[in-house]
């Protein structure tokens, strides 16, 4: 059943370009975005003044990679919030404000109540789901569903690249009702995402590097992510696999806040990883990366580099140098996020853990 993999985690992983592949399917039809129920008039989508994304765990990483796409492309702004402090703090919310609840299993407790306070205030409701007829899709004004399958490994993996495709189609639907992106601009965009699975393939090319390199750390204390921009979302992200799997300290931070206070965790053979950005892409935010990166490798720390092929001004810097392929600055996290999951799951599967099940968690959190 797990095709010939160790564990369901590494064939999910690998049925990701599918899974993207899936999701964007029959959304751009006669030159203009769909999505699967829509219970609102295009007016409404058109009025909307203001986006929260509300989500937990992985799902809210996704949501925080969409906010920099929807706001890009709408100039709406978004705020992307943990759905369990959601509706503790009176957000201020109208019949003009989205929220798009992202939730895999669509029965998380957190997100539905966010759901619900969301409505009651009058605000849209637009859910993203992996899972037909679930609670929050029923409660929502829109749906749009993932199409990654099931899932079976609790640490979520296609699905979060699923959510990244289909917040993404949220942003161009919102650009399209708006006018901020013209037609073309938004079947250039949708065409952009659609080359999308063949990248995430070729990166898949990463696994038996990442592997040989998870076996190598699985000693480590604690492992550290930087990223910035979009790479930002991915560095939390790799830091959440890897304490869900490998039961291993973990931190995420956002490379420009390292000198105010993390730098000082620095220390020697410290695992390091950073998500660079695009040389081309973000050149301004690429040289202060690799400053970032100059002053870890002075104090010690291993550094792990994902890194766009052929940006060689990186290879300097990395003791071990991951190369993902180049793809526009907002799509990047569906490539880079494909190494720190294999990571994740073979630093766990070196320690003798059960990759797909790891202790204390349910795949769908239904208690708040
Ligand atoms: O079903 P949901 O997408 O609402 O679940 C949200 C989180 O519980 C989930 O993403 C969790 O963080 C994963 N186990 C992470 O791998």
């Amino acid at each position: 059943e797990k095709g010939g993999h160790d564990y369901f985690m590494l064939k999910e992983i690998e049925e990701q370009p599918e899974a993207l592949a899936n999701t964007l399917r029959g959304h751009f039809t006669d030159g203009r975005i769909v999505l699967d129920e829509q219970r609102l008039a295009d007016q409404d989508l058109r009025d909307v003044d203001k986006v929260f994304v509300v989500a937990c765990g992985t799902a809210y990483h996704s949501g925080l990679v969409a906010k920099y796409a929807i706001e890009h492309w709408t100039r709406l702004p978004v705020e992307c919030e943990l759905a369990s402090e959601f509706r503790y703090r009176d957000p201020v919310l109208d019949r003009d404000t989205l929220v798009v609840a992202i939730s895999q299993s669509g029965e998380t407790a957190d997100t539905l109540e966010a759901v619900r306070h969301a409505r009651e205030q009058k605000a849209r409701v637009l859910a993203i789901c992996n899972t037909n007829g679930a609670q929050i899709p029923r409660e929502s004004d829109a749906v749009l569903y993932t199409h990654a399958g099931p899932e079976i490994g609790v640490a979520a993996t296609k699905t979060f690249l699923a959510q990244i495709a289909a917040n993404y189609l949220v942003g161009l639907a919102l650009a399209q009702a708006r006018g901020t992106k013209y037609p073309d601009e938004v079947a250039r965009e949708f065409r952009e995402l659609e080359a999308m699975p063949a990248a995430v393939q070729h990166a898949l090319g990463t696994v038996d590097q990442v592997r040989a390199l998870g076996r190598e750390l699985s000693d480590s204390k604690a492992v550290l992510f930087l990223g910035r921009h979009v790479g930002f979302p991915v560095a939390l992200e790799g830091a959440l696999k890897l304490k869900e799997l490998a039961y291993m300290h973990a931190e995420g931070f956002a490379a420009g806040e390292l000198k105010h206070g993390p730098i000082a965790l620095i220390e020697d053979q410290l695992p390091v990883v950073v998500v660079m950005p695009s040389p081309k892409g973000r050149a301004v935010l690429h040289s202060k990366l690799l400053s970032n990166i100059s002053e870890i490798q002075a104090r010690g720390a291993r550094t792990i580099v994902i890194a766009e092929e052929g940006d060689d001004t990186v290879k300097p810097f990395a003791d071990h140098l991951i190369e993902v392929p180049a793809v526009p600055t907002l799509l990047q996290p569906l490539v880079s996020s494909v190494p720190l999951q294999v990571l994740a799951a073979e630093i766990a599967r070196s320690r003798g853990y059960d990759v797909d099940k790891p202790r204390n968690l349910a795949k769908s959190v239904t208690v708040e």
